[in-house]
């Protein structure tokens, strides 16, 4: 059994107390052969300018630049609000997006049925949904340049953002998209705006070329990302792998993650290319949720976004495909018997903590490896 390398960098807030309970996960996994697993912990965000005065160190930069998965906490909180820009907490992460090139964020959005009544849709509309958004990460609008605010001297002003997409971006992130697809159910939507943008003709061409040369099998469909934003909330249950730019990801993804409920339910993977010789790829797996400072330290956060995260892990970077549908449906099981963290309580609902929701996972673990 190959042994993985892991960096946990559980940051601030309810960071470090999620990660708390993925740390027994990994302790447990080890223990019952599922895997081996071995970790090393760092600084990172508000905790690591309190040490070093940095958001994140050259050292820990070179750590996670080696390490087999990078497993990402929360940063921030209003303790670091004056501390110079280039140092606030965000940009730790920032910084590990950008060195690492990680260009492909995946987001699920999962309806565990115990939860369908907390979606603002009607129970059947998100009951078992199981979709992906894919959101390019590191092109487009939010990085293309020029990128200015111009004084006219006429009293107006003019700001420019640029929409920016190179054959090669779009190529890639179509691959992930399409190889993602195969380890589901075989179906891309691919949403872009070429009614009214170049970046959309080309995405639309790019993607269909990929689909010709190398994913025939999988079938593709296009939408206009506004209709496709409707359809979204209209009928989820018709996508499987969504893929998107940068701007439409970051707001599909967003309205995709409330139709099944709580931020604190919600994991994330950032991937990069493949490595021609290792054939690994480098990859960062964090909660949606930030550091929560008004529930910080008092053991009330909901771990199951971090757990699920690192569920992603097992799936996306270690081919553990069965550990990781053993995570999801120890989730699924604790959530089945009632147990609510307080972001997610329900009437007749048994309100845990941090700590009780963890351990209830891993006994469901334990149940389910067991029969
Ligand atoms: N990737 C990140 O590290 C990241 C992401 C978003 C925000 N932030 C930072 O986090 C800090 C707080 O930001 P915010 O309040 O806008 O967003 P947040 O996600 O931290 O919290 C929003 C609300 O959701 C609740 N919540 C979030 N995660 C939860 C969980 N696991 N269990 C239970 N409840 C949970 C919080 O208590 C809060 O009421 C800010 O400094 C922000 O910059 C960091």
């Amino acid at each position: 059994m190959a042994t993985h390398n892991l960096l946990l960098l559980p940051g601030d807030g309810i960071g470090p107390e999620v990660m708390a309970e993925v740390k027994r996960l990994i302790d447990w996994m080890n223990r019952h052969d599922l895997g081996r697993f071995e970790h090393e912990e760092a600084l990172v965000g508000g905790a690591c300018y309190d040490a070093h005065g940095v958001a994140i160190t050259e050292d820990t930069m070179e750590k996670a630049k080696a390490a087999d998965a990078i497993i990402f906490g929360a940063v921030g909180g209003p303790k670091w609000d004056k501390v110079p820009y280039e140092a606030r907490p965000e940009a730790g992460l920032l910084r590990l997006r950008k060195d690492l090139a990680l260009f492909a964020n995946i987001r699920p959005a999962i309806c565990y049925p115990a939860l369908a009544e907390s979606s603002s849709l009607r129970r059947e509309v998100v009951d078992g949904l199981d979709i992906v958004i894919l959101r390019e990460l590191t092109g487009g609008v939010y990085f293309g340049e020029p990128k200015t605010i111009t004084d006219l001297g006429n009293g107006q002003k003019r700001a420019v953002d640029t929409q920016v997409y190179d054959t090669y971006e779009i190529e890639r992130i179509a691959r992930v998209a399409f190889e993602l697809a195969r380890k589901r159910r075989n179906k891309v939507t691919s949403m872009e705006k070429r009614n009214v943008m170049k970046t959309g003709v080309l995405w639309h061409e790019v993607v269909d070329e990929v689909h010709r040369r190398g994913f025939a099998d999988v079938t593709l469909e296009h939408q206009l990302a506004d209709a496709g934003g409707m359809q979204l909330v209209r009928w989820p249950k018709q996508f499987d792998v969504i893929v998107t730019d940068n701007l439409f990801g970051d707001m599909l993804s967003d309205v995709a993650a409330m139709l099944t409920g709580s931020l604190g339910m919600l994991p994330s993977a950032s991937l990069g290319e493949t490595d021609a010789k290792t054939r690994k790829r480098r990859a960062l797996y964090e909660p949606v949720h930030g550091s929560a400072p008004d529930i910080a330290g008092k053991g009330l956060a909901n771990p199951i976004a971090m757990i699920a995260s690192f569920a992603m892990a097992l799936r996306y970077s270690f081919d553990m495909g069965k550990a990781a549908d053993l995570i999801d449906q120890a989730i699924a099981a604790a959530l089945a018997k009632g147990l609510r963290t307080a972001d997610i309580k329900s009437e007749g609902a048994t309100v845990v903590g941090t700590r009780a929701m963890g351990e209830a996972i891993l006994a469901e673990m334990e149940r389910l490896e067991r029969a």
